[in-house]
Parts: C-alpha cells; sequence; structure tokens
C-alpha cells in the first residue's frame, strides 16, 4: 500500500506509527503531518480540507490509499472527492460526516433508529429555547448544532446561565453558523466511556475500550479541554457490557446509515454513558479516531492498522482476523502552560529520545514545530501524548509517568491522575 495520511496532531502521529510498522505499507506520506511525523513519513505543507490540493498531493505521491485522521476534511467532501476520482478512502464522505457535523443530525438519527440517547429537543429561537429548557430540570445541556472544536457544549446549573448561553449562540451568534441550530437534551448521569469501531458499511468491529480525561487538572478540575489523556482498555467494561453497546447501539448505527444510502467507510466514536444500572447511551458520534484515545488505543491494538484500512476500503472487514489486546496503554498529554486559554509557543523541548528509550514508551507529537538552528519547539496547546505501553495498566501508567520526567519545556503542565481511578478501582466511580 502507498497511503497518503491527512492530519497533523498526535492522533494523526500515531496512526502514521501504526500504519508504518505494517509489511504491508510500501510507502508513506503525510500532510501537513508534524515533526514527530516527519521521522517516518515525508511530510506535504498542503491545506488537508482543499480537495484539489489534496487530490495533487495523491498523484505525486502516487498513494493508493488516503487515511482521514481529522474530522475537518471529512466535514469538507474531501473523501467524496478522493473518491469520485476512485482513490480508496479511509473516512465517510460528507453525508456520513454530519452524524459528527451536525448534533442535530445526529439526535435525529438516533430517534429514527431506535439508539439510546438522551431525550432532545432541536430549537432555532429562544422561544423554543425557553420551552425546552423550562420543560427540564437542572444541569442543562446546551449543544451548538455544528463543529465548535470542542466548545459548543455546554452544561449550565441554572435556567438563567442556560437562557445565556442559547441567547449567545441564537442571537448574537457567537458561534457563527455552528450555533445558530441548539440541541437542548436531558442531563445523563454516569460514567463516559470512548468506543471506537471500524466499518466498511456493513460489517463493524469494535476497538479495544478507552476513556478519555478532558478537564485540565487533576480531579476532574478546571476548564473543558480537547482531552490530557487517555487509556486503554477500560477494565469494568466487561464482555456483556460491550455485547450490548455493540447489539444497541454500533450495530443499528450502521444498519442505519446503511438503510439510509449513506455510504460509511472508517471509523465510528461513539461518546456513550453508563448509568449505574448500566443502561448506555449515546452523548455524541464522531467519524474519526479520537484524540488523544487514538494514542493509546493504537498502542494497544494487537492487529494489523494498514490491514484494517484495507479491508475496510475494499468492503471486506469480515474477512479480518479480530483479536483481543494483551496490553494496557496510559497516555498523558504535555500542554503548554495556560493551555486551553492563551499560551506562549516556541519553547524548546528536550528529552524526547530519551523518554523513546525507555522500552514501551512512545511519544506522539502534535504542537511542535522543527527550527534548524534550535531544534524542537512548542507550538501548540497539546504539545505531545506520552504513551506507556505494558501488560497491566497500573504497569504501563508507571511507564508512562516515568517517561514524562525525561521530557522537558518551559511552563510544560500534564496531569498526574491518569487512569489513576481505573487503577484503583475496578469498578468506576460513579458522580
Ligand atoms: P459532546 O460534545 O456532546 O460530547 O459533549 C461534551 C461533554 O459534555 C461530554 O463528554 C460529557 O462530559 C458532557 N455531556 C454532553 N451531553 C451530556 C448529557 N446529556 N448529560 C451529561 N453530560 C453530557
Ligand atoms: N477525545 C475526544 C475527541 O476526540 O473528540
Amino acid at each position: 500500500m502507498k497511503i497518503l495520511l491527512l492530519g497533523g496532531g498526535a492522533r494523526e502521529h500515531a496512526i502514521a506509527w501504526a500504519l508504518e510498522k505494517s509489511e504491508r505499507v510500501e510507502a508513506l506520506d503525510a500532510a501537513p503531518g508534524n515533526p514527530g511525523i516527519a521521522r517516518i513519513a515525508p511530510c506535504h505543507d498542503i491545506d488537508p480540507c482543499d480537495p484539489v490540493a489534496v487530490l495533487d498531493l495523491v498523484e505525486r505521491v502516487k498513494a493508493d490509499h488516503v487515511v482521514v485522521g481529522p474530522e475537518a476534511p471529512l466535514v469538507a467532501g474531501v473523501a467524496d472527492a478522493l473518491r469520485e476520482k476512485g482513490i480508496p478512502v479511509f473516512g465517510p464522505g460528507m453525508s456520513g460526516a454530519r452524524l459528527e457535523g451536525s448534533k442535530a443530525f445526529s439526535k435525529q438519527f438516533m430517534d429514527r433508529h431506535g439508539i439510546p440517547t438522551a431525550p432532545f429537543d432541536i430549537v432555532t429561537n429562544m422561544v423554543e429555547a425557553e420551552k425546552a429548557l423550562r420543560s427540564r430540570t437542572a444541569p442543562y445541556v446546551v449543544k451548538a448544532d455544528g463543529l465548535a472544536a470542542g466548545k459548543g457544549a455546554f452544561l449550565p446549573e441554572t435556567l438563567e446561565e442556560a437562557l445565556t448561553i442559547c441567547s449567545s449562540l441564537l442571537i448574537e451568534g457567537d458561534l457563527g453558523e455552528a450555533g445558530r441550530v441548539v440541541v437542548i437534551e436531558d442531563f445523563l448521569p454516569g460514567t463516559e466511556i470512548t468506543i471506537l469501531a471500524v466499518t466498511d458499511g456493513r460489517t463493524v468491529r469494535l476497538l479495544p475500550t478507552s476513556q478519555d480525561h478532558k478537564r485540565a487538572f487533576d480531579g476532574d478540575k478546571g476548564p473543558n479541554t480537547g482531552g490530557m489523556g487517555a487509556y486503554c482498555p477500560v477494565p469494568w467494561a466487561d464482555e456483556s457490557l460491550l455485547d450490548t453497546i455493540f447489539d444497541t447501539i454500533l450495530e443499528p448505527t450502521v444498519r442505519g446509515l446503511a438503510a439510509e444510502k449513506i455510504d460509511f467507510c472508517g471509523v465510528i466514536y461513539a461518546g456513550l454513558m453508563i448509568d449505574r444500572e448500566k443502561k448506555c447511551r449515546v452523548l455524541e458520534y464522531n467519524v474519526r479516531l479520537g484524540d488523544p484515545e487514538a494514542q493509546v488505543v493504537l498502542a494497544a491494538f494487537p492487529g494489523d492498522w494498514a490491514e484494517v484500512v484495507e479491508a475496510c476500503c475494499a468492503g471486506h472487514l469480515d474477512s479480518v482476523a479480530w483479536g483481543q489486546p494483551v496490553d494496557s496503554a496510559v497516555g498523558i498529554v504535555l500542554a503548554s502552560g495556560g493551555y486551553p486559554g492563551k499560551y506562549a509557543k516556541g519553547h524548546q523541548v528536550l528529552g524526547i529520545d530519551q523518554a523513546e528509550a525507555i522500552e514501551g514508551v512512545l511519544v506522539f507529537q502534535a504542537g511542535t514545530s522543527m527550527d534548524p538552528k534550535l531544534g524542537l519547539l512548542t507550538s501548540g496547546g497539546r504539545v505531545m501524548t506520552v504513551v506507556g505501553v505494558a501488560s497491566t495498566l497500573a504497569l504501563a501508567k508507571a511507564k508512562a509517568y516515568e517517561a514524562v520526567s525525561k521530557i522537558g519545556f518551559a511552563d510544560a503542565f500534564y496531569r498526574t491522575d491518569i487512569s489513576a481511578k481505573a487503577v484503583q478501582s475496578p469498578w468506576p466511580v460513579r458522580p
């Protein structure tokens, strides 16, 4: 396979690592990539959301498969443009990407196919918004319909706050077009889990389970971020729970897509809330691997990722042997001081080689840039994900933190409790 990988974060670095170790892969290119990816694949500075630029690059590097990392190119229709030219793409077209690109679409889709999710209302003005809020109790859940880079979901504690948020979205247009339609839904108590699945549109297979840590600071305190760490697999997600998730959520999702004639080849990310009675409901769909979940799930995935990509693109995922993970993985995100708010860039990054010298440690770069004189510098909020892989979660956690201690840059911060709850108690501590 000659693969072009689109994207440039730590998730894409993990995908590049997984593809590169496959014997099936003869050539790997990335766009735009990052300095970490550049160590394993040539990187090309083009806009991955521009179908013309992507098609041109596919021709130049003679790629026979394209793997799309982030959601933006999918929502922009890059996969459709490639498929029109007969190029196999791992990632859905625009219509499938609506599962992530429009919360209103995804809620109505779940409604049509009996997939469990929080009861909801879709509103476009303040009269409807107030009615939907007054029919519920605190805490309220308000979500912008469109893509908002993780800034579109709100959990206000009071009706006044909820109304203010609705007005900022619907009237002031704070999130632009993304907030012109708003979903208001019931609050679901419980514990979250990330279920990643791959599908060729007919067959669906679950990847190892994982859990993200979205808040900036230890103990789930501080602002929401793109994700400060993840671990895999989730010890309490036993076989019976996974059977339920498969039967009531993933299988009906793929059947529903097919029934609506939406071709879907790629990843379905189901963000689920599991309650005390182990009832599973969908909080959100995404149409790509999670970040930072991919960094741990791919590290623990026992199969050949290139084989999965090829089989999904060719429509024979059913022929791929599917194993359970034997390893556990814990990933710690090193972030720039101030993230997710304002932060400085251009700090020198030291110690990655020492961290990677530890057996079972993988470092996936995200917000880094290479300066010809100064070497590796920080260039983003989430700078890298440091992953430890070992036979148990506790060992993987220790390994990941040992590796983190080798790496340094000015004002770096990270959470010290990634996977701690799962390591301490086999059953989740519930709110
Ligand atoms: P979303 O963008 O839909 O995944 O929402 C972001 C985060 O808000 C989720 O990861 C949950 O922590 C929380 N959340 C979203 N919807 C609900 C809900 N209905 N009940 C409780 N928490 C929610
Ligand atoms: N980790 C959350 C996401 O990728 O959307």
